[in-house]
């Protein structure tokens, strides 16, 4: 059994270590601690994509050095444009940059891995990635309904798609423990990341702690939860005025969205806060200078519910479903 060393090392530019500190894979590739997420499926859902190049070059002018996009964002021209700008400012160059994108359920068939990355490196306007993830164990076909696909062949196309050099690391998203065991016990490449929903109120300790004694590496996707509006007017707390958070903001002058965030780093995770506003931008990776007490960090996992923000519940009945409910 592996065991993750969550060492935080410097990555490629020293000058930008503190705001951009990595934990090491299990491959030995470095992976930047907090990524910019650029997925709109939740709260900006009208947002126009194109917000999404300047994010990504605010985001990089900030200190950021890991960008997570995906095909089905349909924003992978855009990213890649920031990318661009940010590089042709000499703001960074390739190599100090760590971009991850997934692959979507309609391209399970292992022979169909190697051209929807290609695909997406096109549009990305990269010769590589960083890091590759099957974004959902759950196979459909062109029109939607569900494909029978074992993920491990998925798994073969991703494996290939790495020794082709298209992607220095691959891993998974929404993989339950059980998914996360066949794959590490099937095959020849293990998964670097799990990439899964963490945040207070769905807190998953039992998963991320099955991933992390596995060596697998967790990203936690919506990491505000509930603290910032979803339109559920019923949705449990914290929410961003609650006063457990607002108690450690004051003490450590930081807003109850930055708690969250830290809460997240000191569980070892590597939060993907989105953000298209370049304060909030700014603030989310400015985490730095300060860490919780493991009590702090218990307080916070008490909020937990077991609700998620994103419920694929038409997928229910499809196989592979990961979710319980
Ligand atoms: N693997 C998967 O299946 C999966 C699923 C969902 C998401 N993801 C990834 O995870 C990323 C984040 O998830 P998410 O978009 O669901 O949720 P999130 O990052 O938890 O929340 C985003 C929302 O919070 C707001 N916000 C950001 N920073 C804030 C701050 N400091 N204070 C107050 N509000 C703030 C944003 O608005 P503004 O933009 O106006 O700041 C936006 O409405 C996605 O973009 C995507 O890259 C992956
Ligand atoms: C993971 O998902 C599979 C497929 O739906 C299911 O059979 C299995 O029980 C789930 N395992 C866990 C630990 O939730």
């Amino acid at each position: 059994m592996r065991v993750i060393s969550f060492i935080l090392t410097t990555c490629v530019s020293l000058a930008v270590a503190s705001k951009s500190p990595c934990i090491e894979l299990n491959d030995g590739n470095k992976m930047p601690i907090v990524a910019l997420g650029t997925g709109r499926g939740t709260a900006s859902e009208n947002a126009n994509v194109d917000e999404v190049r300047h994010a990504v070059y605010w985001a990089i002018e900030a200190g950021y050095r890991h960008i997570d996009t995906a095909a089905i964002y349909f924003d992978e021209t855009q990213v890649g444009q920031g990318i661009a700008d940010a590089i042709a400012n000499n703001l960074v160059t390739r190599e100090e940059l760590f971009i991850t994108t997934k692959l979507w359920n309609d391209k399970h068939h292992r022979e169909q891995v190697v051209p929807a990355l290609k695909e997406s490196l096109q549009k990305l306007g990269l010769d590589y990635v960083d890091l590759y993830l099957i974004h959902f164990p759950i196979a459909v076909k062109a029109d939607g309904s569900p494909d029978d696909v074992d993920y491990l062949e998925t798994w073969q196309g991703m494996e290939e798609a790495r020794e082709l050099g298209l992607t220095r690391s691959i891993g998974v998203s929404n993989f339950n423990a059980s998914q996360v065991d066949r794959v590490i016990a099937h095959s020849k490449v293990c998964p670097v990341v799990n990439q899964i929903e963490v945040n207070p109120t769905n807190t998953q300790e039992e998963l991320v702690a099955h991933c992390q004694e596995r060596g697998v590496a967790v990203m936690a996707y919506s990491p505000f939860g509930f603290l910032v509006s979803r339109n559920k007017p019923n949705a449990p707390p914290p929410r961003a005025d609650d006063p457990v958070l607002v108690e450690m903001a004051k003490k450590y002058k930081k807003t109850t969205s930055q708690i969250v965030l830290r809460y997240l780093i000191d569980r070892g995770l590597v939060p993907v806060p989105k953000s298209a506003n370049k304060n909030r931008i700014v603030q989310n990776i400015d985490l730095f200078d300060f860490s919780l007490t493991p009590e702090e960090v218990q307080q916070i996992n008490k909020f937990n519910k077991n609700v998620r923000v994103i419920h694929p519940v038409h997928l229910k009945d499809y196989p592979n479903y990961p979710f319980w409910e």
